[in-house]
Formats: structure tokens, C-alpha cells, sequence
């Protein structure tokens, strides 16, 4: 059995597609122990209530320093004892205390094909449109495995989208999420899973 802990830090698309994998029976022998969330309003923390997955939010405004928020963070990962950490839009720099504790146990979604629009400042809307601005034809998500450096550790999946002529970068970034990362993100969960 694959425990499962996924870190959210706003609407939580990527969590839902997670969930609904889950309960059609994609996710192999897996289970979504936990759902932590940065930010108290974050909506994919009442979609995991929803499918009865305890969430909770872990939130450095209620930390008086950064290394305070930190093991904080670490503390709520470990007290769910996951096999894997997935980073589905979590929107916070990994300290490297947890970095270190689950070295390899950690993934990401990242709304391109990397190593194109990734790294420092590249999240969310800002990634689309910077592939817009370039005027690439070619998008897509990848899901990789994270290290020290930002969007910089080994691949495991990507998918390639079109980009349309007009898109705007929400069209784009929809576009994306369910003809990549939907896809691929749930995928990626079930290889790892398959593999244990
Ligand atoms: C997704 O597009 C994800 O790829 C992106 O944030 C969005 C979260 O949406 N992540 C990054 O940009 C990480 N660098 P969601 O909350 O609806 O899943």
C-alpha cells in the first residue's frame, strides 16, 4: 500500500483528478492519507473533506519565522507517514529538511514541458503566459521528481498540448490541465504505486 500525501495551495484540480482516480480504482494499491494546504481558504482543502481525506492547513502566517513554519510543515508530513509526497500546485519553496527526510518520495506537477518556462518565478497563470509570449506551439505539463533546485529533478512523465491561435493564458492553462496534467499527474501515482 502507497500512502499518499498531497500538498495543495489553491483550487486543487490536480487533487481532484487525483481523487477521482482513486475511487475508480487508477491508483493501484495506493491510499490519500492527507491533504496539507498552505493557505486556510484554499478550496482543495474541501475537496478532500469532500472525499473524506483529513486535511489540514499548515500556514506560515501563523509562524513567527520561516524555520517555525518549517517543521511545522515537516511535523504534519511526517504525522501521516507518507510513502510519497505529491506536489499538486503547492506553492511553497521545499525546505530542504524535508527535502532531506524524502529524498526520491517527492513529486511535482509543473504546467510545461520542462525544461522550457520553469524555475524561479515560473507558477501557475505566469508559466502559460510566458509560453505565450514566446509564442511556442507546443506546451504541455511534466511531472518530475523534486531535489534542492527548482523544477530541476529527474522527469518522470510529460505530455504535450497545442497551443491555438488567440489563446489567452486561462485558455491555455485549461487546455493544459485536462489534456496533461489530469492525465499524467494520476499516472505517475500509479507507476509508483505499481512499483512498491
Ligand atoms: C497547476 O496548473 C499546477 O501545474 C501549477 O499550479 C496549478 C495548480 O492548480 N503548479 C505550478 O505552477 C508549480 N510550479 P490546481 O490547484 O487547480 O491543481
Amino acid at each position: 500500500m502507497l500512502r499518499v500525501l498531497v500538498c495543495v495551495s489553491g483550487g486543487g484540480t490536480n487533487l481532484q483528478a487525483i481523487l477521482d482516480a482513486g475511487a475508480k480504482g487508477e491508483l493501484g494499491d495506493t491510499e490519500i492519507v492527507r491533504v496539507i494546504s498552505n493557505n486556510p481558504n484554499a478550496y482543495a482543502l474541501e475537496r478532500a473533506k469532500n472525499a473524506g481525506v483529513d486535511a489540514v492547513c499548515v500556514s506560515p502566517k501563523d509562524y513567527a519565522a520561516r524555520e517555525e513554519f518549517h517543521a511545522a510543515l515537516l511535523d504534519a508530513m511526517n504525522a501521516a507517514k507518507p510513502d510519497l509526497i505529491v506536489l499538486a500546485g503547492f506553492l511553497v519553496v521545499i525546505p530542504k529538511e524535508v527535502i532531506q527526510a524524502y529524498r526520491g518520495r517527492i513529486i511535482n506537477i509543473h504546467p510545461s514541458l520542462i525544461p522550457s518556462f520553469c524555475g524561479t518565478g515560473y507558477y501557475g497563470l505566469k508559466v502559460h503566459e510566458a509560453a505565450l509570449e514566446r509564442g511556442v506551439k507546443i506546451t504541455g505539463a511534466t511531472v518530475h521528481y523534486v531535489d534542492e533546485g527548482t523544477d530541476t529533478g529527474p522527469i518522470i512523465a510529460q505530455k504535450a498540448v497545442e497551443v491555438h491561435d488567440g489563446d489567452t493564458p486561462k485558455e491555455l492553462q485549461l487546455r493544459v490541465m485536462q489534456e496533461a496534467e489530469w492525465v499524467i499527474l494520476p499516472k505517475a501515482i500509479r507507476m509508483i504505486a505499481d512499483k512498491q
